[in-house]
């Protein structure tokens, strides 16, 4: 293979490479490249100054700027610390009230309150907070035990037929497993209860016994037209939202067995800024007064 041959078309020597037929000119680099890459060259000799740089047998060079990332990170860490701190005390000192009312306090609880939803709550409760059967739905403006922020911290505080010693109790009896209601009397509840909310009612069932033995069993807890009662975390049974069910067969289920289901409290398990700041976040997603 010929050294230096000279192109025929473009009158450039080659340098001797060849792919399948293909030669390359020996072609100079073009001047503003080679400006620029001189120009980078004495760059980097600034840059060397200034900037830690050279690795040295002890260490690295430090350069006349002293400039560390590691220190600039460190920094911004302590910063943050600092800043977070300072926010954790002021909803340590304020009432869940002034938390509402101040755009800061509240960012900072409703961050705080959701990563902690999401750590502790949303096994049970689900992610979206949506709820499934047995866990309720904290997204909507319907409550057991209240929607206000106070009542939704004292829930959270406190929980639901927990092992807490102020833990909200009530305790609907299991009607049927206990022999205090016979099974047809189940059978005409279930069906009046039913048809509060518009639920359609099998051929011939007895509505009329089913609304006596709501009044004497059901309407001191759950109210006399079955629109709930908060003291007693008894659901309404009127509107088209079901902790367990509105099927037949699902509130036979309930009256007969009851349910009792079991959120545990938080005191002592999540510290008070954290608790607050979960009643925040929940208020928040469908909390109303
Ligand atoms: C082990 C499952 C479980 C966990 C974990 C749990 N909950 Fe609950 N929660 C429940 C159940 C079950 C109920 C409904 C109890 C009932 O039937 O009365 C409930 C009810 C509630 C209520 C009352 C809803 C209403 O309608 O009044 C709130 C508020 C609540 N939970 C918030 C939370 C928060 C905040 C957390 C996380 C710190 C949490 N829950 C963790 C199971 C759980
Ligand atoms: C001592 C109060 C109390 C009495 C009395 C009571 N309940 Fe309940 N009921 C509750 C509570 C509290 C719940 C909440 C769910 C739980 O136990 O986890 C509930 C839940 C229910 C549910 C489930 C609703 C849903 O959304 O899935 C139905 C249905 C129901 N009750 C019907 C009745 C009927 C019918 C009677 C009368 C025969 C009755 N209850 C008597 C307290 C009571």
């Amino acid at each position: 293979m010929a050294h230096h041959e000279v192109d025929h078309v473009s009158g450039v020597t080659t340098t001797g490479h060849e792919w399948d037929g293909i030669k390359e000119l020996n072609n100079p680099l073009p001047r503003w490249w080679l400006y620029v890459f001189y120009a980078t060259i004495v760059w980097s000799f600034g840059y060397f100054l200034v900037y830690p740089s050279w690795p040295t047998l002890t260490g690295y060079t430090k350069g006349l700027l002293g400039y560390s990332q590691r220190e600039a990170a460190l920094t911004a860490v302590a910063e943050g610390a600092a800043a977070r701190l300072q926010a954790g005390q002021g909803l340590a000192d304020a009432t869940l009230e002034t938390i509402q009312g101040d755009p800061k306090l509240l960012e900072f609880a409703m961050a705080n309150g959701k990563a902690a939803f999401g750590d502790n709550c949303a096994p049970c409760h689900g992610s979206g907070a949506t709820g499934s059967k047995g866990y309720p739905n904290l997204q909507d403006d319907d409550w057991l035990w209240g929607g206000s922020l106070d009542a939704i911290h004292q829930t959270i505080t406190v929980g639901i037929r927990s092992t807490h010693e102020e833990s909200r109790i009530s305790d609907m009896p299991a009607f049927g497993r206990d022999g205090l209601l016979e099974r047809d009397q189940i059978k005409a509840v279930a069906s009046y209860v039913r048809s509060l909310s518009g639920l359609p009612v099998p051929e011939g069932a007895d509505l009329a016994t089913g609304g006596t033995v709501y009044a004497e069993n059901c309407a001191s807890c759950h109210g006399e037209k079955g629109e709930g009662m908060a003291e007693m975390g008894a659901p309404n049974l009127a509107d088209a939202i079901w902790l367990y069910g509105s099927d037949e067969k699902t509130v036979v289920e309930t009256i007969t067995n009851a349910r009792r289901g079991v959120m545990p409290a938080w005191d002592g398990r999540l510290d008070p800024v954290t608790v607050k700041s979960l009643a925040v976040y929940v208020h928040a997603l469908g909390g109303g007064s």
